[in-house]
């Protein structure tokens, strides 16, 4: 075995070794920068083949150039592993759990006319009563018509009605679920309606917007007794006080007899103040008995039904509940106040 063979055999050796220690891309670097480099072991190697002897020079060459071949290959699937164990690291430690939540977060809560929404549906639901809804844009039968508020009866001006170009209109009261309930169910009906509804009106006590719920009974022998019960139960409930209540007479197109309702001021208790304008009660209804109008409107048969309606503010409710004083409060959505109900 020749000098050249030796060396040649242990460079090998040793350097095969040295790439599969190397644990990064660095250290295999060196590596072979010692093997192939200008001064590399191997790189020595193929200089010296410039002393030997044609015949010798050839078989060595070969031999050499082979393991250079070799060495270079083992480097390069070296590099090549490092590179995606390296890639790898980096992926893991970089990433970002999109899941995660993010800092400073503040949990929500429900907005206080929602409150007093699900209350008073959860109130009138122990009663026996169903959840009915109806379009917030509606057609003059519904909103009025039906309702025995005929094309230029007074009580149409009252309504400030938002109207669309083909005669619908934004609907100004929850009565017209009224008619719609009538519609599509035969009597027994026990339903309450809350909905938004809309007004061109716009100060201290009114949006353009607001919230009403709509009570409605018919049946077999209801009186004005089961409405008077009802609602003032219901008051009760739904200010966890013993309020007072009273009935005034009043107008609407839709019962016969109408009447408004009033409570004790639930601010007061009824000794006077800013919130009941120094009278002890608060209007906080209006209800009736239903016109047998409204029923022959949708095929009812008056001579065997009965019914009662009520309508009511639930931003207004929600007002009393919470004692505040400016309606607007409610829909400018300033975090300041919202929170303070969560
Ligand atoms: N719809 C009436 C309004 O918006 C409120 C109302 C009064 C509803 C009497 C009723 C009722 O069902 O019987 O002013």
């Amino acid at each position: 075995m020749t000098e050249t063979a030796v060396d040649l055999s242990s460079v090998v050796e040793r350097a095969r070794a040295d790439i599969s220690r190397s644990a990064s891309i660095d250290q295999l670097e060196q590596v072979r920068i010692r093997l192939l480099g200008k001064k590399g072991e191997i790189t020595a190697l193929l200089k010296s083949l410039g002393g030997m002897d044609p015949e010798e020079r050839r078989t060595a060459g070969a031999r050499i150039n082979e393991a250079k071949d070799e060495l270079l290959g083992a480097i390069e699937n070296k590099r090549a592993k490092l590179e995606e164990q390296a890639l790898a690291q980096q992926l893991a430690s970089d990433a970002v759990d999109v899941t995660l939540p993010g800092r400073g977060q503040r949990i929500g809560g429900l907005h206080p006319v929602t409150r007093v929404r699900r209350r008073i549906e959860q109130i009138f639901r122990s009663a026996g009563f169903e959840i009915a809804e109806g379009p917030e844009i509606e057609d003059d039968w519904h909103n009025f018509e039906a309702l025995n508020i005929p094309a230029n009866h007074p009580a149409r001006a009252m309504h400030d009605t938002f109207y669309f170009p083909d005669g619908r209109l934004l609907r100004t009261h929850t009565s017209p679920v009224q008619v719609r309930v009538m519609e599509r169910q035969k009597p027994p009906v026990r339903v309450i309606v809350p909905g938004r509804v809309y007004r061109c009106d716009s100060d201290m006590t009114h949006t353009p917007m607001f919230h009403q719920v709509e009570g409605l009974v018919v049946d077999e022998g209801i009186s004005f007794a089961n409405l008077k019960a009802i609602l003032h139960s219901f008051m009760k409930a739904l200010f966890e006080k013993d309020v007072k209540m009273r009935l005034r007479p009043s107008y609407f197109p839709f019962t016969e007899p109408s009447a408004e309702v009033d409570i004790s001021c639930v601010s007061c208790g009824g000794s006077g103040c800013r919130v009941c304008k120094n009278t002890g009660w608060v209007e906080v209804a209006g209800c009736g008995v239903v016109h047998p109008n409204v029923l022959r409107a949708v095929n009812i048969d008056t001579e065997r039904y009965t019914g009662y309606a009520f309508g009511m503010g639930i931003d207004r409710l929600t007002m009393l509940r919470y004692n505040v004083t400016d309606i607007r409060m409610y829909f400018e959505n300033d975090l300041r106040f919202l929170r303070q109900f969560a």
